[in-house]
């Protein structure tokens, strides 16, 4: 939809529902009750459905044959007129359901006053969030696989570049930047099978369950489940119609993802600082300082960490909203919109820009070895080497330290003390010590399946296809 539709609010009196009133609404109620500005954007899902409900009620002679066709076309027609921004929301009409069914009345008569039969604004409007979400996650589906891509390709990239890894921010062990930028691939795979997940729930359609009971009509379902592409047909009105459980799905996985999202943002956002720099992120992606001139900061990756507290809250929000409502419908189901739409937009936009912040990532491969080899990162290799030669672990752990201790001292590296410094710790170390203890060694080493050796790595990628 071009602009924003609500640029053109427009005000009417007469309520679709207003059979059983004398008065007419408040005008703060009005405002503050409609939802237009929010829900304007399920108008295709909602004309999708209403053209299938249409079809149906035609199919089972609910409604005429000719009413239906009548129904279908206008319906169409709306459509077009929305999506070149000439429909006229009105914020009178409420929400986008009755919004559209009111031009329908306007465009084609008194056939537009029969869509409505057998349906109730509470199965319509669950069935539009199902039928919005379930676009929404197979494009959300679509950018992690590009993201996960992009990090292969990195990975693949930079296959030999050795990285210190860390726990507690201390340095830890060296391992291979594709080890860790392949930890995040292995997480995205993890959140796109909780989408998948979350799909197969959010593909239950909801139409004929009415207001809550059900309806009258001879209605049928499973025609109308076809139309509409659903595999599964809720089986109970009262659930169909209350529960905005696919929705408290969608936004936990969302916040799951944007956990690892923001872990890998503030990984970027370290590594480019000067203090790591390990990586230089795309100028593009960067932004200056209004007073310094020096500056370039990773603002795309901090906005991504920073998107994570609206996820989070928006998750929060809606279990808040859920909590406590009586079955069925209640108008607080409304205030599901604003936490689904942000969500599913700030994860979209944040996937995508993440993937091109990895493909432009230029990684200083020098500075990331120069690291892993100052900070003692081969003491757990020294005392393997010990336990290879004989001695229990326990003790060689014991003599690792004390080596360490004194290269501290000396401000020497493990690799720099002499032969004869090191065997006065143990006669058990000779002249091999030194290509053991290389940063390339101990990567090398660690072939047990799941470790950072290159062999494994480039098995890894091998197995992903790139
Ligand atoms: N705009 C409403 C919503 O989003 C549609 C359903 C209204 N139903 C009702 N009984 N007032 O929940």
């Amino acid at each position: 939809m071009r602009g924003a539709p609500y640029t053109h609010l427009k005000k009417s009196n007469k309520k679709l529902w207003g059979g059983r009133f004398s008065g007419g609404t408040a005008n703060s109620v009005e405002a503050f009750t409609a939802s237009i500005a929010v829900d304007a954007r399920l108008y295709r899902h909602d004309i999708m459905g209403s053209i299938a409900h249409a079809k149906m009620l035609g199919k089972q002679r609910i409604i005429p044959v000719r009413d239906s066709r009548k129904i279908v076309r206008g319906l169409a027609a709306i459509q077009r007129e929305i999506t070149r921004g000439k429909f006229e929301f009105s914020l009178a009409d409420e929400d986008i359901h009755m919004n559209i069914e009111r031009r329908l009345t306007e465009k084609i008569g008194a056939a537009g006053g029969k869509l409505h039969t057998a349906r109730s604004r509470n199965d319509q409007v669950a069935l539009d969030m199902r039928l919005y979400l379930r676009d929404e996650v197979a494009a959300i589906l679509a950018s992690l696989a590009t993201l996960q891509r992009e990090l292969a390709n990195a990975a693949k990239k930079y296959l030999d570049a050795i990285m210190p890894g860390y726990t507690h921010l201390q340095r830890a062990q060296p391992v291979l930047l594709s080890h860790h930028l392949l930890a995040y691939y292995d997480m995205f795979d993890r959140d796109r099978e909780r989408y998948l997940g979350c799909l197969e729930r959010i593909n239950v359609l909801p139409l004929g369950s009415g207001a809550l009971a059900g309806t009258t009509f001879p209605i049928d379902r499973v025609y109308l489940a076809k139309l509409l592409g659903f595999p599964r047909i809720s089986k109970n009105s009262i659930d169909a119609v209350s529960d905005r459980d696919f929705l408290l799905e969608f936004l936990s996985v969302s916040s799951i993802l944007f956990v690892h999202l923001s872990r890998l943002a503030d990984e970027l956002v370290l590594w480019s600082s000067q203090e790591f720099a390990f990586v230089e992120l795309p100028d593009g992606y960067c932004t200056g300082s209004s007073m310094m001139p020096q500056k370039k900061n990773p603002d795309v990756p901090e906005l991504i960490r920073g998107k994570t507290g609206r996820v989070f809250g928006h998750l929060h929000a809606l279990l808040t909203i859920m909590k406590g409502l009586p079955l069925a419908y209640n108008r607080d189901l409304q205030e599901d919109k604003v936490p689904l739409f942000d969500s599913a937009d700030t994860v979209k936009a944040s996937v995508k820009i993440m993937g091109e912040i990895i493909r432009g990532l230029k990684v200083r491969r020098d500075r990331m070895l120069a690291a892993a080899q100052d900070g003692y990162l081969n003491a757990t290799d020294l005392a393997d080497y010990l336990v290879e030669r004989g001695m229990p672990f326990r003790q060689a752990h014991e003599v690792s330290g004390k080596i360490v201790r004194l290269g501290i001292s000396l401000g020497k590296r493990i690799e720099e003390l002499s032969l004869t410094e090191l065997r006065a710790f143990s006669n058990r170390i000779d002249n091999d010590i030194y290509d053991y203890l290389s940063a390339e060694s101990v990567v090398a080493r660690r072939r047990a399946l799941g470790g950072t050796s290159r062999s494994n790595v480039a098995r890894r990628l091998k197995e992903l296809g790139v």
